[in-house]
């Protein structure tokens, strides 16, 4: 019976008329300076990925590579596989034509490379002869950085509207006995916890249908190990990859029955049928990943390098320390509030102040979070002087100036809610919820993305140099709707996030040096859709240290470390309670932007001098944790250390943090940690920052690299919040 089913369907298969560029097998490589992609076009015009790994020398090879399977499972590791034809599984395109049927099967026609310097871009025409329907996958293979970017166009060549149900930016087919999938979950102020198991057959799946804040819970992220039972820093090969798009968003990971997984990552299609007419073309975002053969360290070096260098905003710039209000001030300030922490934050050596929330409103004025939002003009109740005043303040103090906006939302109390009752996001005939006060402004709507726009172009005039806007987005959009879209509902997921999008791309446009932090709850949109208009990430609300290491660890593994801004804060922590020492807490901020949200007139002397010092000494080697290499040392969550260590590209300099999470007992002593990525030869001075006495013998010499990567550096930290950082220098 088996042997039936496939001969018939190879006599099948020969009946179908392929275009001739379909007739021979085409290899079709795409290549980073260490790894490779391989597709080939079979015979039957079906395109497969027969490898992503380390490269081979003739990749013509995989011409004749066989999968061994019987064609009644499926047919192979399909580049991009329709609903159809033979393929069983979950689709990455799966469209519904005019006349009812669910079948695509695309067959290759052409392909194109064109190289630009370090970024090789192929392009790979398939198409269905049937329906007319045409897809291109594209990819970018970023050479130096072994990152490729893959993405989809699909033309409705056809005479009639098509519905796409599922429109995969992605595949990545992987062959391997066993995968461990590591991912990251979480919540408001627990964000990116990183979590992970061995896959078992069928399909796991990563989602977000917030709408916005889509990352509080899940990150569109991952990592799958090839052939191990765990995550591994240093060993084993490490698939790992990101979806650039900050609206709802699905990845799946499906071990099929040979056991090979199909990864798809792309837009949700949740409520997200899209319709294209005749003609029309939709391109899906982008599907970033990477191969390591040397663990997760080198995956992450791989996408932090690639960020750095094409995937963030002003990626590589070195962007201020600052104070924000926040934490210090919440709602309650007037002008000599502000003035005064601007002047505790210029003698502290910051470099920049930062007013969040609070600041605008009259009718409503913005005393808490269920009034004002919507109405852009300054309290001047609270700030009579204006914005402008307190902006100079700052500059002729020597700081920049950056201002908190949340141009997304609005509160039900507001003038806005009243004149444009019809640009919030809503369902006729239902009550529109409402969380943390406020409703969601349809961004799908282009007026309101006009309006949004204005938003920040009229903040950035309340002063002459505005340096920096916060953006903020506190809410999920469950209950949607959107009075624009009339019957078209299903547009509405899509548009919101390309809205924002939209609005980013004029806005940068107009303002193209002012830096400009993601802010959504904390980290509720960190994604490198949004990167590539950000500078930065809110990493989280939780600015407690302790918890920090493992939000800023696990955030680390895909993104890198100059987006992540880390903020000193006060004690107990407003978020945990958690009281940890303020050394524990420069150090932990310092491994990222660093800032400080605290009433700095709280602190005693002896801190403001330690802070005066943790400040200094990060300006010595901070371009290190904004373009350095990273190396991760401990891991929080294997259990008591956590460390890591930014290292220069030319391997000349080093910082190294080290943080004792658990109480060890003088019988366990000093732990060895072993740095790396330093060059074995080379002598290093290294030197223990912001301590009168050294918790390092070794501190204050000059080591061998290979010494210090094979046991050598063991720092005493053995209580609970004991930290360290060392500078190294070669010599
Ligand atoms: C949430 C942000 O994450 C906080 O940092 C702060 O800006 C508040 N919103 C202000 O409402």
């Amino acid at each position: 019976m088996k042997l039936l089913n496939s001969l018939t369907l190879s006599l099948l298969a020969v009946a179908v008329v392929l275009p001739a560029a379909a007739a021979r097998k085409t290899v079709i490589p795409v290549e980073t300076e260490n790894t490779q992609l391989v597709l080939v076009a079979q015979e039957n015009g079906v395109l497969q990925t027969v490898h992503f790994g380390a490269k081979v020398s003739d990749p013509s090879a995989f011409a004749s590579f066989r999968t061994g399977r019987g064609t009644d499972n499926g047919e192979g590791p399909m580049s991009y596989p329709a609903t159809g034809g033979r393929y069983l599984g979950e689709p990455a395109l799966h469209v519904k034509y005019a006349d009812g049927y669910h079948n695509t099967e695309l067959v290759y026609a052409d392909h194109q490379v064109v190289a630009n310097g370090n970024v090789v871009t192929t392009k790979i025409l398939l198409k269905d002869p049937v329906t007319f329907l045409e897809v291109t996958l594209i990819f970018d293979a970023y050479r130096k950085e072994n990152v490729i970017c893959a993405h989809t166009g699909i033309r409705n060549s056809g005479k009639k509207a098509v519905q796409l149900l599922n429109y995969a930016s992605g595949v990545l087919n992987l062959d391997a006995d066993k995968y461990y999938l590591t991912h990251f979950h979480g919540g408001w102020a627990d964000e990116m916890q990183m979590e992970g198991e061995l896959l078992t057959h069928d399909t796991k799946v990563i989602e977000s249908r917030r709408g916005t804040q889509v990352t509080q819970c899940n990150n569109p992220s991952f990592l799958v190990s090839l052939d191990a039972d765990r995550l591994q820093e240093n060993v084993g090969e490490v698939v790992a990859g990101a979806l650039a798009w900050s609206g709802n968003f699905r990845l799946s990971f499906e071990m099929d029955e040979s056991n090979r997984l199909t990864v798809l990552a792309g837009i949700n299609p949740f409520a997200s049928t899209y319709e294209l007419a005749p003609g029309k073309f939709f391109t899906t975002p982008e599907f970033i990943y990477t191969y390591s053969g040397r663990g997760a360290g080198q995956a992450s070096r791989n996408l932090h390098a690639w960020a750095r260098n094409y995937g963030v905003y002003g990626g590589g710039q070195i962007n201020p320390t600052l104070l924000n209000s926040w934490e210090g001030a919440y709602f309650t300030f007037t002008t000599e509030t502000l003035l005064r922490m601007i002047d505790d934050a210029a003698a502290m050596g910051l470099e920049m102040f930062v007013l969040d929330d609070g600041w605008f409103a009259k009718d409503y004025p913005r005393n808490g979070d269920d009034a004002g939002l919507g109405d852009w003009e300054v309290n001047t109740a609270k700030i009579p002087e204006g914005i402008d005043y307190v902006a100079s303040y700052a500059h002729q103090k020597g700081l920049k100036f950056g201002i908190w906006i949340e141009p997304e939302m609005v509160n039900p109390r507001s003038n806005l809610a009243h004149a444009h009752p019809e640009w919030v996001v809503q369902s006729p005939g239902r009550e529109i919820y409402q969380s943390r006060n406020q409703w969601v402004l349809d961004l799908s709507n282009p007026a309101v993305q006009d309006f949004v726009y204005g938003i920040f172009d009229r903040t950035m005039q309340l002063a002459p140099n505005i340096d920096y806007i916060k953006w903020d987005c506190n809410r999920t959009v469950a209950d949607f709707g959107s009075k624009y879209l009339g019957s078209e509902q299903d547009r509405f997921f899509v548009e919101y996030a390309q809205g924002i999008y939209n609005v980013m791309r004029r806005l940068r446009a107009k303002y193209p040096d002012t830096i400009v932090q993601c802010c959504s709850s904390g980290g509720g949109r960190v994604d490198y859709g949004a990167l590539k208009y950000f500078n930065e990430i809110w990493t989280s609300d939780n600015t407690d240290a302790y918890t920090r290491a493992y939000i800023q660890y696990a955030t680390n593994l895909v993104y890198p470390a100059c987006v992540m801004a880390s903020h000193v804060s006060a004690v107990p922590n407003h978020q945990t309670g958690n009281v940890t020492p303020l050394k524990f807490r420069f150090d932990m901020a310092c491994s990222g932007r660093l800032g400080m949200e605290l009433q700095p007139r709280n602190l005693s002397e002896g801190e403001r001098a330690l802070a005066d010092r943790c400040i200094r000494s990060y300006r010595q080697y901070r371009d290190l944790v904004f373009t350095g290499d990273v190396y991760r040392l401990a891991s929080p969550y294997d259990g008591d250390y956590y460390a890591l260590m930014y290292v220069s590209q030319d391997q000349r300099r080093a910082v190294v943090f080290a943080y004792c999470l658990k109480y060890q007992n003088r019988a366990v002593g000093a732990h060895s940690f072993r740095l790396d990525g330093l060059d074995p030869a080379r002598k290093y001075r290294v030197t223990e920052l912001n301590v009168n006495r050294s918790s390092w013998w070794g501190s204050g010499e000059a080591h061998a690299g290979d010494f210090l990567m094979n046991g050598g550096f063991n720092p005493v930290l053995l209580k609970t919040f004991d930290s360290a950082v060392f500078y190294l220098e070669a010599d």
